[in-house]
């Protein structure tokens, strides 16, 4: 049964609001304090006119009177809000039992059932390294799509290849230049390249001309020139192999990677619908369609020399991405700094009329940066990723060999501790906070960490195993879970049962980090639990009920890694 559903439907019979919309308002409090559920009052006041404190006491005595549910302990109206309390026995059976009977279900919902939601992310520029930076769009995005995915989506995720542009005029002029034999620098792989392509900017400093060759490169390339097509193809097939094994590494993968060149002869029918619309205008020689009325600098959609622009491209996507999988819902993870870019085109896109408009959205992000440490102060000052998966990978490995040298597979398991150590941390707060991280903090097996809620999956799968619970647990007896009392479980079963509802709340608002902390919390809490009660030693009744605790703990903290895209080794 859902409870808050239920609860919603109570309130409903009391006032004249509709059952989901009060659903949708009720909350699970910060403060368990106040209550398990908590539903405020403020939006009704002006609807019924009269004081939230007000409408909250109403509502609380008339449901006072009448109390059918028998897992209310209490209701009580507090400062506009109506809180309800629940029996501690039935959130203790409910909580553990809705994992026992479905731990892979338990969370997850059929709400998406029917709506497809493309979420474009990652989409870096190849022919450049990828750096600290991707990661966020990377993860975030990820995060998104697996969460969407668990809640009954269809998801697609779209890697928008930044495979088109002035990257590549660059890269062939350093080829040429500084690369000896054309092959043999491309298949010397993205590293080679890489150290091409930062030759390029240090050169182009000192000797303006190589721009213009680059240029002109660029410009043979966007006219079909085979030579030019050719490099660029080679140069594409290098990057795509080495963004691979990264992705392979974080444990992802894409659905479409239908990239911006592939939409090289599909602007011409937008540039065409702009101009039949009136919504063109020329400004500067540049033909860009005028925004001023919405508070935006023009859109830019073709260059002075008729080349077109990044929001060209990008009208001409959405409009395939429509055409393919008629979206529910169109996501874009990228940098605050694009915030400006996606603004301006869904406005061009609602202009021209596309009803989608509505159902853009921009996901932006802060910025991320290492505080310290040697690979901030790389040459270019760009920090590689694949380097900072290594450096995160070696640390978590110095770690294991202090703490527990003889673990078996060490190699992979720092890698899984290491890489979840970035993400987690990366995901841990707003997305528009800026995140800054030393290796120390973000490794640290005590701290507010990826590995701590990797270790205590660790520690709750050892208990298990000691317990003879190898591979699919199943209790041996009923459980009979009026021996868990004492306040340590009692709060751990609280916020297991509050994990569906924060998974929920994590999509609605697509930030991760909902989910993030509260995998935190349930980890603290498994702690304190496993801290204050023997487990292992105690009698048989209650050595079962507790270990069913643990397991509970166990899938629930590995199932909200996965969504993260975290492993959970299952030993530390
Ligand atoms: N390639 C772009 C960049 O690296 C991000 C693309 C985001 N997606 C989009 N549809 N514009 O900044």
């Amino acid at each position: 049964m859902d409870i808050k559903y239920e609860l919603a439907k109570k309130i409903g019979s009391i006032i004249d609001v509709d059952v989901d919309e009060i659903f949708s308002a009720v909350e699970i409090p910060a403060n368990s304090e106040m209550g398990d559920y908590s539903y405020p009052c403020f939006r009704l006041s002006k609807v019924l006119k009269k004081a939230p404190p007000m409408i909250a006491l109403d509502i609380a005595e008339k449901l006072n009177v009448n109390i059918e549910l028998s897992m209310i302990e209490s209701v009580e109206a507090v400062a506009g809000y109506v809180n309800f309390k629940l029996k501690k026995e039935f959130i203790v059976s409910e909580a553990f039992t809705k994992v026992f009977v479905d731990k892979d279900k338990f969370g997850s919902s059929n709400m998406g059932e029917g709506k497809t939601v493309v979420i474009d992310y990652s989409s870096p520029n190849i022919a450049k390294p990828l750096h600290i930076g991707h990661i966020r769009t990377t993860m975030i995005g990820a995060a998104i799509y697996k969460t969407l995915k668990f809640l009954g989506y269809n998801v697609v995720g779209i890697n928008y290849l930044g495979d088109w542009g002035t990257q590549f005029g660059k890269m062939v002029v350093a080829i040429n230049k500084w690369g000896g034999d054309r092959r043999a620098a491309i298949s010397g792989g993205i590293e080679s390249l890489v150290e091409l392509y930062v030759k390029f900017h240090d050169e182009a400093e000192k000797d303006s001309s190589l721009e213009d060759e680059a240029r002109g490169w660029t410009l043979k390339m966007e006219s079909g020139d085979q030579e030019a097509l050719e490099f660029w193809k080679e140069i594409c097939d290098v990057s795509r192999k080495e963004l691979d094994v990264i992705y392979e590494r974080l444990g992802i993968s894409f659905d479409s990677y239908r990239g911006e060149s592939y939409y090289n002869d599909k602007m011409g029918v937008v540039v065409d619908e702009l101009r039949e619309k009136g919504l063109l205008q020329e400004s500067q020689g540049a033909q860009v369609v005028m925004l001023d009325e919405w508070n935006m600098p023009p859109s830019l959609i073709l260059r002075k020399d008729g080349g077109t622009l990044y929001p060209t491209r990008d009208i001409a996507a959405v409009q395939d991405r429509y055409d393919m999988y008629s979206f529910h819902k169109a996501l874009y993870v990228t940098g605050l700094e694009q915030k400006l870019h996606f603004a301006q085109w869904f406005k061009v896109v609602e202009l021209m009329g596309r009803n989608y408009a509505k159902d853009l959205e921009h996901i932006s992000y802060g910025m991320i940066s290492l505080d310290t440490g040697k690979l901030s102060t790389r040459a270019g000052n760009i920090v590689y990723l694949d380097k900072l998966l290594d450096e995160a990978r070696d640390g978590a490995l110095a770690i294991i060999n202090e703490r527990n040298p003889d673990l078996a597979d060490k190699e992979i398991i720092a890698e899984q501790v290491g890489i979840g150590a970035i993400i987690f941390n990366d995901l841990y707060n707003n997305r528009i906070k800026d995140v800054t991280f030393s290796f120390d903090k973000i490794l640290n097996f005590e701290g507010e960490t990826g590995p701590y809620v990797q270790y205590s999956a660790a520690r709750a799968n050892s208990v298990l195993v000691k317990a003879g619970y190898t591979g699919n647990y199943k209790p041996k007896n009923q459980i009979d879970f009026s021996l868990i009392t004492d306040k340590a479980s009692v709060e751990l079963a609280k916020l297991i049962y509050a994990y569906p509802d924060k998974i929920l709340e994590s999509a609605k608002r697509y930030e991760p980090y909902i989910i993030a902390r509260h995998l935190m919390a349930i980890a603290q809490g498994f702690n304190y639990f496993y801290h204050e009660n023997p487990i292992l030693t105690a009698d048989n009744d209650l050595r079962e009920a507790r270990l069913m605790v643990v397991y509970a703990t166990r899938e629930v903290l590995k199932a909200g890694l996965s969504l993260l895209n975290i492993s959970a080794p299952e030993k530390m």
